[in-house]
């Protein structure tokens, strides 16, 4: 039996806020943040928007993707490092919301590969026969816990929510091949402090994700005795366009091949790959049968990264 994605969904803040409006808050300038990043604008939530409330419109966008009904998910998977509160759960939350009410529902933890991490948990679900649908949602209010005063990381950051569903697809197409993992070595390069601040010793994260993203997408096509030749979308974690570039660059993938929403909305930590993935799919950039693979990198250190062939 084979996992893959029945339908995917996202939701954006209507907040939008460009470098210019950055520059008000802090000392940078669109140039620096455009050329050092890609990043030209983001999306901050509405004050009375959390992030239990971007997960629910996700979820709501990809179950009707999906057309798959609420009470028929068996198991709700959120990745977040901004819940409303460190319990409940959002993933319980959303349960309550969408009315849910089979289906069991935990928080996933690491950091901007948690939606990874959920993805290939729920495939395990799936694939042993246990579960028949799983809703894996990554979303993330950063607003909430960016320092205001760190030009380094303010600038970079965006709220959003991405989801999919999980289910059983034919024969061929689906998740294919996986690879998670971490380093708890690598955990004081990008943490949260006793203010709540995301700190982040940018340098050390460029190096350790332009080395991860392309090793990690080399292993899951190998792992099917495929090649990076055969790779036709990749998905990446959206943190720095100049990452992404350097990846993209050393597996030999051209730019049309690459989903990139950094530009509009910043780094948006779990939330950037499911957004992506939802936006790659409703702009008609993924047909049936393509050989999807979607890899993050992030805090813990963590990472992860799925080979995928595209359908139901
Ligand atoms: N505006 C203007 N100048 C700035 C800004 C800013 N926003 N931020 C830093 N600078 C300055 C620095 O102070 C430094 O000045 P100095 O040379 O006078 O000291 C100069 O720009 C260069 O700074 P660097 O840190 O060397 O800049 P770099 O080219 O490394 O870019 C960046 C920094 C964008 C953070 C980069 O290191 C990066 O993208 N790292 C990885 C980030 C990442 O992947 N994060 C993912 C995990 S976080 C998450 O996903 C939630």
């Amino acid at each position: 039996m084979n996992a893959g994605v029945l339908g995917t969904g996202h939701y954006l803040p209507t907040k939008v806020v460009t470098n210019n409006d950055m520059e008000k808050i802090v000392d940078t300038n669109d140039e620096w943040i455009r050329t050092r990043t890609g990043i030209e604008e983001r999306r901050f939530a509405e004050d009375d928007v959390n992030t239990s409330d971007m997960a629910y419109f996700a979820a709501l966008n990809a179950l009707e993707e999906a057309d798959v009904a609420a009470e028929d998910i068996d198991l709700i998977l959120v990745a977040t490092v901004t819940p409303d509160t460190p319990f409940p759960s959002v993933a319980c939350m959303i349960q309550d919301k969408l009315g849910a009410s089979k289906a069991a529902a935990m928080d996933v933890s690491a950091a901007c590969s948690g939606f990874m991490y959920g993805m290939i948990t729920a495939k395990q679900f799936i694939e042993t026969g246990a579960y028949k649908k799983v809703l894996v949602v990554g979303t993330e209010k950063l607003s909430k816990i960016t320092n205001w005063e760190d030009r380094g990381t303010c600038v970079l950051l965006g709220d959003g929510a991405g989801a999919a569903v999980i289910g059983e697809v034919s024969e061929g197409r689906g998740i294919l091949s996986f690879e998670l993992g971490a380093n708890g070595a690598g955990g004081k390069e990008l943490y949260q402090d006793e203010n709540d601040y995301l700190v982040m010793n940018g340098r050390e994260v460029f190096k350790f994700a332009v080395r991860q993203m392309p090793e990690s997408t080399v292993n899951v096509v190998e792992k099917i005795g495929l090649n990076k030749e055969d790779v036709d979308y990749l998905i990446p974690h959206q943190a720095n366009i100049r990452i992404m570039d350097a990846a993209r660059e050393r597996l030999g993938i051209s730019a049309d091949k690459m989903a990139t929403t950094i530009k509009k909305y910043g780094n948006n930590s779990s939330a950037s790959i499911p957004m992506a993935l939802s936006e790659s799919v409703k702009n008609g950039k993924i047909k049936d049968d393509d050989l999807i693979v979607l890899v993050g990198f992030g805090g813990g250190l963590t990472w992860g990264a799925v080979a995928m062939r595209w359908g139901r």
